[in-house]
């Protein structure tokens, strides 16, 4: 085989970023966070106070935009965003702002050039419905209960020192999903060709494991 190709999808708080993070280490290959490039045009929009259906402020701001992600660092525009980016004011705003098409073309054509040189994981909603719909050599749709991946982000959060309750990030998980599942262009959904992985009750280390194993039967 030459390259290595893995796309991740799955719904908010699946463990995806935790779990490809982990293979992305133990493989030796490069972690690519679709996620946090949709929420770092969402910081960047805000920021810049542009009413969201305003295309032609939108082009504009998206045709200057600079993401990179860089050891695990994600940089807007040369600033250290990573940490903003997952507050829960830019959760409750990104699927709005991953649904635009403007939008999308553009992160989607940053990450297939992105990946199309080196071999990777790349996570998010629309890798192997998508981006790297024929380019992948294994997908794999992540998935666990709404209380189980509401659990986990509440425990993050609160990690943060964040004022938060159990019940709003379940509430704005299945709202985030709903959204993204919904949306017209590259909704979330499994790929025909993906493995289902549901990782509820399962350790970090159980699931990369099943998913490294997956990755050996690879032909
Ligand atoms: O992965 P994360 O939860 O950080 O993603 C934030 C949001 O970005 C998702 O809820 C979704 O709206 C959007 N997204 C997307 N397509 C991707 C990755 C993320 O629409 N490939």
């Amino acid at each position: 085989m030459n390259r290595l190709v893995i796309a991740v999808d799955g719904p908010a708080g699946a463990g995806k970023s935790t779990i490809s993070k982990a293979i992305a280490k133990r493989l030796n290959i490069e972690y690519i966070d679709t996620g946090a490039m949709y929420r770092a045009v969402t910081l960047k929009l805000l920021r810049s106070n542009v009413d969201f259906d305003d295309e032609a402020s939108i082009k504009d701001i998206l045709s200057k935009i600079d993401i990179n992600l860089s050891e695990g660092k994600v940089y807007l525009d040369g600033e250290d965003v990573s940490e903003e980016i997952r507050m829960p004011y830019i959760s409750s705003r990104v699927s709005e702002v991953a649904a635009m098409p403007l939008v999308r073309e553009k992160l989607v054509e940053i990450q297939r050039k992105m990946a199309s040189t080196k071999s990777v994981i790349m996570d998010g909603r629309d890798i192997g419905t998508n981006v790297l719909r024929d380019e992948a050599n294994l997908k794999v749709y992540l998935t666990a209960s709404v209380r189980e991946r509401g659990n986990r982000r509440y425990k993050e959060l609160k990690e943060k020192g964040l004022e938060v309750t159990l019940e709003d990030i379940c509430r704005e998980i299945e709202n985030r999903d709903k959204y993204d599942m919904s949306r017209e262009i590259n909704p979330l959904c499994k790929a025909e060709d993906a493995v289902l992985v549901d990782t509820t009750g399962k350790s970090i280390e159980q699931v990369v494991q099943e998913i490294i194993r997956l990755v050996g039967n690879i032909g």
